[in-house]
C-alpha cells in the first residue's frame, strides 16, 4: 500500500449531524426522496474532514484516513461515491485526493455519522471545484451545490449543510423546494424553538441490524408506503404551523408521531426491523408521564435506532436535566447520554 505524500492544496470543513423531525424514509431514482423531510442541525455532533489534493497525470487516486488511520472499508465506499460523482465533477479524474476525517462525537455513540461525514466531504469537494475551476459561487449557490453533492452520498446529509432548520424534498407550501438539494427553512420559527436542546439518550450503541439503505429499499414494496407518504406531507404542514405559532404541544405531537411511524414502518416491513429496545420504550413512557404531570415542554424523536433524542426549549433545561438524572439514566447504556442542541451549521476550517 503506497501512502501519498502531498505538497499541495488543503481544504477542511467541519460539518454537523442533523436529526430529522419529519423523516425521509423511502427513495427512488438516484437518491431522490419519496417525501419531503425537515430536520434540526446539531451543534456538537460533527465531522471534521480535511481534503488534500494535487494534480495527477493518471486517473483519480483516493486515500481515506479515519482518526489518523487509513481505512480500507471507508475508502472503498468513498471511491464508489467519487466514481459516480465524476459525471458531475469531471475534474476529479485528474487528481490525487487524500481525505482525513474524524468525528467530534465518541465512537459507538449510536449517532448516525453519514449526515455529518458526507456533508463535510461534499463541502470539501465543492470548495475544491471552486479552486480548480477558478469560479467562485455566490454563497447560496455554493451551499445548494454542496447539498446536492452530499445528497448523492447520503440523503440526510443534504440537510446538514445549513444551520438551524432545513427541509429537503418538494413540498406544497415550501417555496423553491427541491428533491435534488435541501434548503434552509423558509421562515423563522417562533422564539420557543430558538436554542432548542437535544439530549441524546444512548440506550444501546451496538451497530444496528438494519441499514438505512435497506430500510429505504424495503419501502419500495411496503404495504403502507402510499399512506406513509401522505402522512409525511400532512405532518410536515402541521409541524410548520406549530413552529410558526410557537405551539410546543402540537409540535411534540407531530414529532413523536413521526418517530413512532418510522419504527412502525420498520417493524412492519419484510424482513422486519425491530430496532427499539425495552429501554427505548421505558423512556418514551417516562417522558409522556413526566410531561402530563409537570406540563414541561419536552418531546422525543428517534432515528433509525434505539436511542432517544429529547427536544426541549432552553427555559426547560434545568427541569429536563433533573428528569434525566433522576429517572432516565437507568435506561441508558452505562448511564451515557450526549448533551447537544440546535447548531449554526458547517464551518470552513482551512
Ligand atoms: O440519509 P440516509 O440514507 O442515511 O437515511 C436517513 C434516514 C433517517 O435518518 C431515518 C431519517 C432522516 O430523514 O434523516
Amino acid at each position: 500500500m503506497t501512502i501519498l505524500t502531498m505538497t499541495n492544496d488543503i481544504i477542511s470543513w467541519k460539518s454537523p449531524s442533523n436529526i430529522a423531525l419529519i423523516k425521509y424514509w423511502g427513495k427512488h431514482g438516484v437518491q431522490l426522496p419519496q417525501n419531503a423531510s425537515l430536520s434540526m442541525t446539531l451543534k456538537n455532533a460533527a465531522t471534521n474532514t480535511e481534503l488534500q489534493y494535487r494534480h495527477s497525470p493518471n486517473d483519480m487516486e483516493v486515500q481515506y484516513f479515519f482518526d489518523g488511520e487509513r481505512s480500507q472499508i471507508f475508502e472503498e465506499k468513498v471511491i464508489i461515491y467519487l466514481e459516480r460523482l465524476k459525471s458531475e465533477m469531471p475534474f476529479l479524474g485528474d487528481y490525487y485526493l487524500k481525505f482525513s476525517s474524524s468525528n467530534s462525537f465518541p465512537h459507538s455513540a449510536g449517532i448516525a455519522s453519514s449526515a455529518s461525514s458526507m456533508s463535510a466531504m461534499a463541502l470539501c469537494l465543492v470548495s475544491m471545484e471552486e479552486e480548480v475551476s477558478g469560479k467562485k459561487l455566490a454563497k447560496s449557490d455554493f451551499f445548494k451545490r454542496a447539498s446536492h453533492i452530499a445528497r448523492l452520498g447520503s440523503g440526510s446529509a443534504s440537510r446538514s449543510v445549513y444551520g438551524s432548520w432545513s427541509t429537503w424534498g418538494v413540498a406544497e407550501g415550501i417555496k423553491n423546494s427541491s428533491d435534488t438539494y435541501a434548503s434552509p427553512l423558509d421562515f423563522s420559527p417562533h422564539e420557543v424553538f430558538s436554542g432548542l436542546g437535544d439530549a441524546i439518550l444512548l440506550v444501546d450503541t451496538t451497530p444496528k441490524k438494519v441499514s438505512s439503505s435497506l430500510g429505504h429499499h424495503l419501502m419500495k414494496v411496503h404495504p403502507y408506503a402510499t399512506g406513509r407518504y401522505r402522512q409525511a406531507a400532512m405532518n410536515l404542514e402541521a409541524l410548520m404551523v406549530s413552529m410558526q405559532v410557537g405551539d410546543f404541544d402540537s409540535f411534540a405531537c407531530v414529532v413523536e408521531n413521526e418517530a413512532l411511524s418510522l419504527h412502525g414502518l420498520l417493524m412492519t416491513s419484510s424482513p422486519e426491523g425491530l430496532l427499539l429496545k425495552p429501554g427505548s420504550l421505558q423512556i418514551i413512557d417516562a417522558v409522556r408521564q413526566f410531561r402530563n404531570e409537570t406540563r414541561t415542554k419536552i418531546a422525543f424523536t428517534i432515528d433509525a435506532g434505539p436511542n432517544i433524542h429529547l427536544l426541549y426549549p432552553q427555559t426547560e433545561r434545568e427541569n429536563v436535566m433533573q428528569f434525566i438524572e433522576n429517572e432516565l439514566l437507568q435506561y441508558c447504556e452505562n448511564g451515557r447520554w450526549i448533551d447537544d442542541e440546535i447548531g449554526d451549521g458547517p464551518e470552513r476550517m482551512k
